[in-house]
């Protein structure tokens, strides 16, 4: 027995949430292992719509132990947030959400620093979603950090307006609000004494060695990975399979299932390149049918036709076992369908993702008649309609690995198992 993993292919939103939902009954633990407040994956069922940004996705779901690992950034005013959301809703989070001791925290000046470095970069500022990510994970790899852990100890106070004052140095001016959010944090942090902070390797690997089955829930995707994503408009965490190893402490000898989640289309929320991007009408109607809003910032997202160089390395660096397609019926009303399978810089025509793409990096296309049906209520595999039959018989042999789930619809039910 081990873990098994469940990440996005593209840059984030590939609609992980609803599938580590769907998936959680087959598991005993539900874990997150990177990023942070700056995830947000939707799920909907029963007449539910509900957004979690650092809380593990199979919380609905009962005898289902959550854990945010160690590898998580949080953000404990938001945290808190999550909760009395959840609580409202009667689900009973005390019992059924653990966090890890050595996950770092996100202190209210991460979050100013994080405006203070967009702000610097002027017209070549990320796009980040001013969570506090990069300054946080900064001050862990500079080894300045907070975590879990630290809370309950005697000196936290002390430790905190010491790193507090680091980065007022670091900075030219202060929010007017800041006092409120200081006292909200600190606040936030009293709350979250109330939950079980744990050592979640060893919780982790004692429930493995008992047979109890692990999925891991990545956050953005594998195109944003601080090593691997189109840097450095990327995240600053390892989103790809690896990181379930350091961000939650279970050897790679541990992974089983690799679960890649992909969009039938593409889509980016923030700056940097996207070869296959549609600036024209047929990006506007993607962005409206499939709404293509950010689910924690609300911008609009970015949207284009699938990019096969880009997902067959992101299948390549996460060693994907397995595929889930999402939104295809996002494109149920469009005559026909396009897939870039090679980039074209000049007469240079190639199919691997390039250390540099910039404007000159085109896409070439195949192009796929469309389906034109309705297929949100088509429950079965032997129902699918021919056009996107040809369309997912095309994906597999190009990228060489199944295609096990198709999603027709953002609810829980709206999902074919093939
Ligand atoms: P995540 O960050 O990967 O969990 O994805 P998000 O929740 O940010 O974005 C995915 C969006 O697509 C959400 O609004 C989902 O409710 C929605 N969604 C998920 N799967 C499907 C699908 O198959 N079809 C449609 N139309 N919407 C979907
Ligand atoms: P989920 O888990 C989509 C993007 C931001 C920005 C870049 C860096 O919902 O898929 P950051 O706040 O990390 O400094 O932003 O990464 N980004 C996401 N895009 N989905 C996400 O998460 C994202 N998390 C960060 O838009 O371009
Ligand atoms: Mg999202």
């Amino acid at each position: 027995m081990g873990a098994d993993v469940l990440l996005g292919l593209q840059w984030g939103d590939e609609g992980k949430g609803k599938i580590v939902d769907v998936l959680t009954p087959d598991y005993d633990i539900i874990a997150r292992f990177q990023g942070g407040p700056n995830a947000g994956h939707t799920l909907e069922f029963e007449g539910i719509k509900h957004v979690l940004h650092t809380i593990p996705s199979g919380i609905f779901r009962n005898n289902v132990v959550n854990i945010i690992g160690n590898g998580v950034v949080i953000d404990p005013i938001i945290l808190k947030k999550e909760i009395e959301e959840l609580e409202k809703l009667n689900v009973d989070v005390v019992q059924k959400l653990f966090i890890s001791k050595k996950a770092h925290l996100i202190l209210p000046t991460h979050k100013l620093l994080d405006k203070a470095s967009e702000k610097a970069k002027g017209k070549r500022k990320i796009g980040s979603t001013l969570k506090g990510i990069g300054p946080t994970y900064m001050d862990k790899t500079g080894r300045n950090g907070l975590r879990i852990g630290d809370i309950s100890s005697q000196n936290f106070k002390t430790r905190f307006e010491r790193l507090r004052e680091k980065h007022f140095q670091l900075l030219d001016e202060i929010d007017n609000d800041y006092n409120n959010l200081e006292v909200d944090f600190l606040s936030s942090i009293e709350f979250l004494k109330r939950f079980q902070h744990i050592d979640s390797e060893h919780y982790l690997n004692n429930a493995i060695k008992e047979g109890k089955k692990v999925l891991a829930e990545g956050a953005q995707g594998t195109l944003l990975d601080i090593d691997f994503g189109t840097y450095p408009f990327v995240t600053s965490s390892n989103t790809i399979s690896a990181g379930t190893c350091t961000g939650m402490g279970i050897a790679p000898n541990k992974l089983e299932r690799i679960i890649g989640i992909f969009k039938a289309y593409c889509t980016r929320v923030g700056s940097g390149p996207f070869p296959t991007e549609l600036s024209d009408d047929v990006g506007t109607k993607m962005r409206d049918i499939g709404h293509e809003y950010g689910a924690t910032t609300g911008r609009e997202r970015r949207c284009g036709w699938l990019d096969l160089p880009a997902l067959k390395y992101s299948i390549m660096i996460n060693g994907v076992t397995e595929l889930c397609m999402m939104k295809a019926d996002v494109l149920d009303s469009f005559d026909e369908i396009q897939v870039c399978t090679h980039y074209q810089v000049g007469e240079e025509k190639f199919n691997y993702f390039p250390f540099e793409i910039s404007e000159k990096t085109k896409p070439v296309y195949r192009n796929f008649q469309g389906w034109n049906t309705d297929i949100t209520k088509l429950k079965d595999k032997d129902n699918l309609p021919l056009a996107l039959l040809n369309y997912i018989q095309f994906l597999e042999e190009e990228l060489e690995v199944p295609i096990k789930i198709i999603s027709v619809g953002p609810n829980r039910s709206e999902t074919i198992v093939r």
